[in-house]
This record gives C-alpha cells, sequence and structure tokens, in this order.
C-alpha cells in the first residue's frame, strides 16, 4: 500500500485502526466513513506524561457519555481499550505527549439519518510526542488570551469532532498571537475556551468556573480540578462571568488534558499582576499530585 502522496509528516510512528497497529503514514479509513462525511464521530484527547496516561478513567467516562449521547457503540471494553492506549503508546515512545483516539459511526453509503443497523464502528488512535520544554514554560510562564463569540451548537457537552466553529477561533487567536480563543456566549457570559475550560480567582481566592450544562464540554482536567479543590478545601464557585470580571479578576487560568496554563492576558489587558498567581500555582500542584497518584495506580499491574 503506497502512503498518501501529499502527506503530513508523520505524527508518532504506529497508528491503530479497528484492530490493527499500521504506519502512521499508511493508516486509512473509508471514503465513506460518516465520521468524514458528516462529523458523526466523537473523540477523547489524553495526556501522557512519564509514559502513564493521565485520568484515563474520567476519560473514558466522558467517551462513554458522548457515544451513549449519540446513540454510538462503544467500540470494544474499557479493558481493551486500556491495553489498547498502552501499546500504542508504548509503540510510539511516548513520555511526554497526546493520545488521540476517535470513534465514528463507520463506513455507510451517504444517508443523513442514523443507520438502524448501523455499520462497524471506526476506531481510531494516534500517540505523540510533545516538547516538554514548551509545556513547562507555558505552566510557569502563562499565556494570552482573546475572546471571541461562541459560535457553536447548542450541545457543547458532547466532544464531537465537529469543530468548525472552534477552529475558526483558534486562527483567530494565533493570528492576534494569542495561545486561547475564551468564547462569549449571546448573554455576554464566558462559556469556555476553544479548545479549554476557564477559570478565574476572586478577590476572596475563591475558584470561580461556568457550571456543567449542555453549554460547555465537562472537562476531565475540570473534574479532577474540582476533586482536588475539594480535598484541600479551596473555595470553588461554578457560575459563568463577563469577560469585564476576567480583566479585573486577581487570577485567570485555562485547563485541558493538555495542560493548566496561567492567563496573564485577556483582550490586551493585564490579569492581575500580569504573572502567575499563587492560587493557580496552588491548582496546577493539587491536579498534578492527584493526577499522578491515580497514573501510578493504574499502570500498577492487578
Ligand atoms: N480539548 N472545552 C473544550 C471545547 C475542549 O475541546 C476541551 C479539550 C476542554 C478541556 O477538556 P479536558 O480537560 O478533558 O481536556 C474543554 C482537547 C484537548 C482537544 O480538543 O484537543
Amino acid at each position: 500500500m503506497q502512503a498518501w502522496p501529499h502527506v503530513i509528516p508523520p505524527r508518532g510512528r504506529v497508528a491503530y485502526v479497528n484492530g490493527h497497529y499500521v504506519r502512521h503514514g499508511q493508516a486509512q479509513a473509508h471514503i465513506e466513513d460518516r465520521g468524514l462525511q458528516f462529523g458523526d464521530a466523537v473523540y477523547e484527547v489524553c495526556a501522557v506524561e512519564d509514559g502513564c496516561l493521565r485520568d484515563e478513567e474520567e476519560h473514558l467516562d466522558r467517551l462513554e457519555r458522548s457515544t451513549r449521547e449519540i446513540e454510538l457503540a462503544m467500540p470494544m471494553s474499557r479493558a481493551a481499550l486500556k491495553l489498547v492506549f498502552r501499546e500504542l503508546v508504548r509503540r510510539n515512545r511516548v513520555k511526554t505527549g497526546l493520545l488521540y483516539l476517535q470513534v465514528t459511526r463507520g463506513a455507510a453509503h451517504r444517508d443523513h439519518p442514523i443507520p438502524a443497523n448501523g455499520p462497524r464502528p471506526t476506531l481510531i488512535l494516534t500517540a505523540h510526542s510533545l516538547d516538554p520544554n514548551a509545556i513547562a514554560k507555558r505552566r510557569a510562564e502563562g499565556i494570552s488570551v482573546i475572546t471571541r463569540p461562541d459560535e457553536r451548537w447548542a450541545r457543547r457537552d458532547i466532544k464531537t469532532t465537529q469543530l468548525l466553529p472552534n477552529l475558526i477561533a483558534k486562527t483567530a487567536e494565533r493570528r492576534a498571537g494569542a495561545y486561547e480563543a475564551v468564547l462569549v456566549d449571546k448573554e455576554g457570559t464566558v462559556t469556555e475556551g476553544s479548545s479549554t475550560n476557564t477559570w478565574i480567582v476572586d478577590k476572596e481566592g475563591r475558584l470561580i468556573t461556568r457550571a456543567l450544562s449542555n453549554d460547555i464540554l465537562p472537562g476531565v482536567t475540570r473534574r479532577v480540578i474540582l476533586e482536588a479543590a475539594a480535598d484541600a478545601q479551596l473555595a470553588v464557585i461554578e457560575r459563568g462571568f463577563a469577560p469585564e470580571e476576567a480583566y479585573a479578576a486577581r487570577e485567570a487560568f485555562i485547563s485541558s488534558a493538555t495542560g493548566i496554563y496561567p492567563v496573564i492576558a485577556i483582550d490586551g489587558h493585564r490579569v492581575g499582576e500580569g504573572a502567575p498567581g499563587p492560587v493557580t500555582r496552588r491548582v496546577q500542584e493539587l491536579y498534578a499530585s492527584k493526577s499522578a497518584m491515580r497514573a501510578g495506580a493504574a499502570d500498577r499491574p492487578r
């Protein structure tokens, strides 16, 4: 089989497609795959640190939820998926990086409704390394963000691959020299970032983040931060906030599988001292120890 003629440089050496480990440059899906035709697919992104998958159980919980919400069967059991995750990370020799998983409804002749006797779902996984120094720098020094109108659909709680509004916002952010686009709904309230959840810290040192609903993705990192904050008796208020409240906040940060990053400027307004603050640092530490503890537990042989 010939590699794609226009192929992008491989991200990792080996991909997983429907039961097979294949060379990344030769991995293929069918042109009638409903993921390609309709965006009829859901996905997960899981961080790899020290060769271990972070928050693996929570990512699997959310994958189960996303598949359920779109009436898609899980492609295999959780136990089998975990074996594939480990094998793919091992084969790509990832120490610090990301594991990407996508489940589509599979290949069928193009017809919009969900097929009654659906095809076999397509399962695709890739794993690639990231530069640990770049991640550490962002964690330590913080990032700038811009705000953009939230132009997405009404079920943002489902982690679907239909990401056009997100990537339009991301393009604007990159052109503005920022790292994230914070999305604002019609009422003038921040929903979340284009690929992150958003947080501010008020004058009393409390964490504020939008409550879960159909308006935002239930972030895994968000969930673990909330658990860690509860353990540490750090006060949290789950409510929306306007960009103006964020400009005036003591601190701000974003969270996703790719990291917890201090936000030091929003739309050119300096946040707090214009440098990562103590509460954000504490959240980074609490998250790191909680998630490392569980990564160790998950990787111990049973
Ligand atoms: N994005 N909100 C949106 C819209 C997201 O796309 C993501 C994740 C998050 C944070 O969720 P989590 O903590 O589970 O990573 C919030 C991933 C990283 C991506 O699309 O690449």
